[in-house]
């Protein structure tokens, strides 16, 4: 049994600099054209300066694989109409983060309302420039979610012209959500829609699983399930494949992210055949995305086959979801 996608996407993506990318950049450019990359290296990516060589640093990485990195820059209440003008043809998105809600976000914005951040997202809307969104409150753990979403609607409602992408949602909420705003679209991870914080927490505490947003409850788990699965149009694939090296995952402190860039192809397709929806797939992995940022990704085609295949146990000194666990799709072909 055999099934080809054209054009993977993977609108969520950490690449991270220097050895780290050597090492995970060629594992996405593999199996996906196009990735988003998020800005949230050290220090933020906040300059077009930045997004230029950073970009030219990930093009290297990915050595002979025709890979698109698209770029984003790391959201700044400061950024004027005219610097955000130059940035527009170097960039695919600005990517916001709460201050110090998750990995190296440290530099983001402590106050999210329309008023605080008008003049940017005026201007943004103005240029027709995505907004992507971490969206978490400083709330209790459980909450965080939830608590954001009248954020998201507010930014919304006050700015219809501005798309909003909810990045890497987590609950039935956000996806509740999805339907009152013609202008908010989300992106679903693997791992949200394989696992719940029992996985993480509920028997040994698994570092491997530990991200933000933190995995949620069963209910939770299938409201993201129902509209992956039926491929629902404003939702699209982005795994926040989030690298980390392994004495920063397996010790006291451990740090937030699930690497899953080079089993996310075969696992969807293990997910969407369990449930029989694989002709929904094409939709939730590129087609979709195509559509809400309208675009159109270089040429790939990928033809997975139903063939068991053993997760290495690491790539380097980064530990993969489902390390060393087998699972029932391979990577036949790419061309
Ligand atoms: C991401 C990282 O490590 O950069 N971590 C994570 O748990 N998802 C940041 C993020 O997307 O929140
Ligand atoms: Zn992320």
């Amino acid at each position: 049994m055999e099934i080809t996608l054209n054009k993977p996407l993977d609108m969520h993506l950490h690449l991270r600099d220097n050895e780290m990318l050597k090492t995970v950049a060629p594992l996405s450019a593999k199996t996906f054209s196009s990735a988003i990359i998020m800005p949230n290296l050290v220090p933020p990516v906040t300059t077009i300066e930045d997004v230029i060589s950073y970009k030219e640093r990930i093009i290297e990485a990915c050595g002979d694989e025709s890979f698109d990195p698209l770029m984003t820059l790391f959201f700044k209440d400061d950024y004027s109409y005219d610097f955000l003008n130059s940035a527009k043809e170097h960039i695919f998105a600005i990517k916001l983060y709460p201050a110090g809600i998750t990995t190296n976000s440290e530099g983001g914005v402590s106050t999210i309302d329309s008023e605080t951040l008008k003049k940017t997202l005026e201007a943004m809307s103005e240029l027709g420039i995505p907004l992507c969104v971490h969206g978490e409150s400083d709330g209790f753990v459980m909450d965080r979610e939830k608590e954001f979403v009248p954020i998201y609607e507010e930014l919304a409602t006050k700015f219809p012209n501005l798309k909003i992408i909810m990045e890497h949602i987590t609950t039935k909420d956000s996806v509740e959500a999805l339907e009152r705003h013609s202008n908010l679209y989300a992106t679903i991870t693997l791992h949200h829609l394989l696992i719940t914080l029992d996985d993480v927490a509920g028997g040994m505490l698994h570092p491997h699983l530990f991200c933000k947003p933190i995995a949620k409850r069963p209910e939770d788990r299938a409201a993201l399930l129902k509209v992956a699965l039926d491929a629902h149009p404003k939702v699209m694939f982005g795994s926040d494949s989030a690298p980390h090296p392994k004495h920063a995952k397996e010790s006291c402190g451990c740090a937030a992210g699930v690497f899953t860039a080079p089993i996310a192809l075969q696992v969807l397709v293990e997910l969407f055949e369990k449930h029989d929806k694989l002709e929904n797939l094409q939709k939730f992995i590129s087609d979709n995305a195509q559509k809400i940022y309208n675009f159109k990704p270089c040429e790939k085609v990928v033809t997975l086959e139903k063939k068991s295949f053993i997760v290495p146990t690491s790539y380097n000194d980064v530990i993969p979801m489902y390390a060393g666990k087998e699972i029932s799709w391979s990577i036949k072909s790419i061309s």
